[in-house]
């Protein structure tokens, strides 16, 4: 492995960061989809993909210096007010 455990350890706990953020984005656009405000919408999608990006980035490097990426995400979404007032 050209990298150390540390550093494995250390990426992992950031993969899971990324995979977070991702999910907290696709929650924030399901809302404003759901809510008929689909440019929002798209714009939280977008940042979702982004947040996957970085995370695969992290992935793919650990992979390549032959480390074993093991991850969870950091948070699930948390729900917003209103969609805890509907209910
Ligand atoms: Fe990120």
């Amino acid at each position: 492995m050209l990298i150390s455990d540390k550093m494995v350890a250390a990426i992992n706990k950031q993969i899971g960061n990324e995979f977070g953020a991702f999910l907290q984005y696709v929650a924030i656009a399901a809302y404003f989809g759901n809510d008929s405000l689909p440019e929002l919408g798209k714009h939280f999608n977008q940042q979702a993909m982004e947040e996957r990006q970085h995370a695969m980035k992290f992935v793919n490097y650990v992979l390549d210096a032959g480390g074993l990426p093991r991850f969870r995400p950091s948070r699930l979404p948390s729900r917003g007010s209103r969609a805890r007032r509907r209910r």
